[in-house]
């Protein structure tokens, strides 16, 4: 008897836990849930998931999937039970319904690397706040009268350094542009001053934390982001002190209408909240427009009708500027460059700069007769919906022709997307978090296009091709050759 006593201890607790999986299998069962496969105990399918592909295709892994499963299916990725969804319904719906079924969900490696305060992973009403800070910096009232103005000046600082002939790397440069853009409008940082080029440098090791594997180790990348956060970190905090001293000397500056100046003035947050704003504002407004604009550059050799027509509605634009005297580009030019909004929204739809979304279910949902139960991950794919033949003939085209209103006669002979199906359109995401900079994000896209168009012609000097890491990225940083036109 003195043997069996431990089995006798342990009889309830067991007892217990096999009544526990019984009741949650139980309660799976009533789900009717999409099918699908769960991979790897832990790991799950992650792996195949996030293995690169081509960023002009869904990857062969959503392919085979949507194949076996149809455009909803489960499966465990990120180390959570997930539905995936490639349908553009649902993804509609999740991103509508923000905060009531379903709530923003990124990995925590995430929160880790950007912060705890970065908007990307803040919730409810502390979400909230910071949106509205942010959609104030980017109001449509300071597009027009001061951040035109900025993009105009640094897309030029950029362009008019390009020499005739020479190989050099287009996303370097659509980079630099952006990230002087960003630097100069969030802390007044000068483009080419040695802090700013110091804080550009430190800024490549961290991105090359936040798209790598959240090893906390020795020697990983994911270390050596989160030493270089601590230093951005260190760095924003000093300029915000000198900051704060001049505005208590009185000693402002009426020049520097900066979000940090905006912030300080106007809002409670504490150091820590402005800290990480600052820091997930600087990544979410450099790197995905600095993509979109390379992707751009990739593109459009390979449709040389499009260059053309693009060339002329700029020359036309620059010809009446001429005609009244004027120089800088004003509100009614930009809104003059329809051609070119097809192009971006091509350029968009095509290269798929973000390609899915994390979140996670708030309540068990129903959603075309298939349950999604409260608490599991759900990946709304957008780039899936962007690329299904069902809603844009031929996807795999670059086709600027398919958004114009009556589908213009000089497209690649194919037919319009149809109305509903640019309903579905969402490279800024959609609901209550759709993208803060997407105005901004359309202006720096078309004023860039304006003077390269204008000034340049280009060819690429390399094989080179867009891939999704998932992020999107050019391995080679796409070589091109330029010449004055
Ligand atoms: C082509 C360029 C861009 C693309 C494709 C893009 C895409 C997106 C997407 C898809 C989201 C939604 C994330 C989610 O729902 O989980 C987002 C959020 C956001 N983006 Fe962009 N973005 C671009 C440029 C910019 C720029 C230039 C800025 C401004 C500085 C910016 C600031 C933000 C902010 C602050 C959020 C968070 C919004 C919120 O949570 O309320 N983005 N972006």
């Amino acid at each position: 008897m003195p043997d069996s006593e431990p089995i006798f201890l342990l009889l309830p607790s067991i007892l217990s836990l096999i009544l526990f999986f019984i009741l949650i299998k139980r309660k799976q069962r009533r789900y009717n849930l999409p099918p699908g496969n769960m991979g790897w105990p832990f790991l799950g399918e992650t792996i195949g998931y996030l293995r690169p592909y081509s960023a002009t295709s869904v990857g062969e892994f959503m392919h085979q999937h949507i194949s076996r499963y149809g455009n909803i299916y489960k499966s465990n990725l990120f180390g959570e039970k997930t539905i995936v969804s490639a349908d553009a319904g649902l993804n509609k719906f999740i991103l509508q319904n923000e905060g009531r079924l379903f709530e923003c969900s990124y990995p925590r490696s995430i929160g880790g690397i950007l912060g705890k305060w970065s908007m990307l992973v803040l919730v409810g009403d502390m979400h909230r706040d910071m949106r509205i800070i942010s959609l104030n910096f980017l109001s449509n009232a300071r597009l027009r009268t001061h951040l035109l103005r900025e993009v105009e000046k640094h897309t030029l600082l950029v362009l008019n350094t390009w020499k005739e002939k020479c190989i050099f790397s287009a996303q370097d440069e659509a980079k630099k542009f952006t990230f002087n853009l960003m630097a100069k409008n969030i802390m007044s940082m000068d483009p080419g001053h040695p802090e700013t080029e110091q804080l550009k440098k430190e800024y490549v090791t961290f991105m090359k934390g936040v798209v790598s594997a959240p090893l906390n180790l020795p020697g990983t990348a994911y270390r050596r982001a989160l030493q270089s956060r601590s230093t951005i970190l260190k760095f924003i905090e000093k300029k915000m002190e000198v900051r704060i001293r001049k505005m208590k000397e009185g000693k402002e500056n009426l020049e520097e209408d900066d979000l940090l100046e905006w912030v300080l003035k106007h809002s409670n947050l504490s150091t820590e909240q402005i800290l990480d704003l600052i820091l997930s504002l600087l990544f979410a407004g450099h790197e995905t427009s600095s993509v979109a604009i390379t992707l751009a550059i990739y593109f459009l050799p390979g449709c040389p009708l499009a260059i053309q027509q693009l060339r002329e509605e700029h020359l036309e634009i620059a010809r009446a500027k001429n005609q009244s005297g004027e120089t800088e580009l004003n509100w009614d030019d930009y809104k003059k460059m329809e051609f070119t909004q097809c192009v971006i929204n091509e350029t968009l739809r095509l290269g798929n700069v973000v390609r899915f979304l994390h979140r996670k279910a708030l309540k068990d949902v129903r959603y075309k007769g298939y349950d999604i139960p409260c608490g599991w991950k759900v990946l709304p794919v957008i780039a899936a919906v962007h690329l299904d033949p069902c809603l844009f003939d031929r996807p795999q085209l670059f086709n600027p022709w398919r958004w114009q209103q009556n589908n213009g006669s000089r497209g690649a002979g194919t037919t319009t997307s149809s109305a509903s199906s640019s309903n579905y359109f969402m490279p800024f995401g959609g609901g209550p978090r759709l993208c803060a900079g997407t105005e901004l994000a359309k202006l720096e896209m078309a004023v860039f296009i304006h003077h390269l168009v204008l000034n340049y012609q280009w060819e690429l000097a390399d094989t080179d091709e867009a891939f999704a890491f998932p992020f999107v990225d050019f391995p080679k940083g796409l070589p091109i050759r330029v010449f004055k036109s």
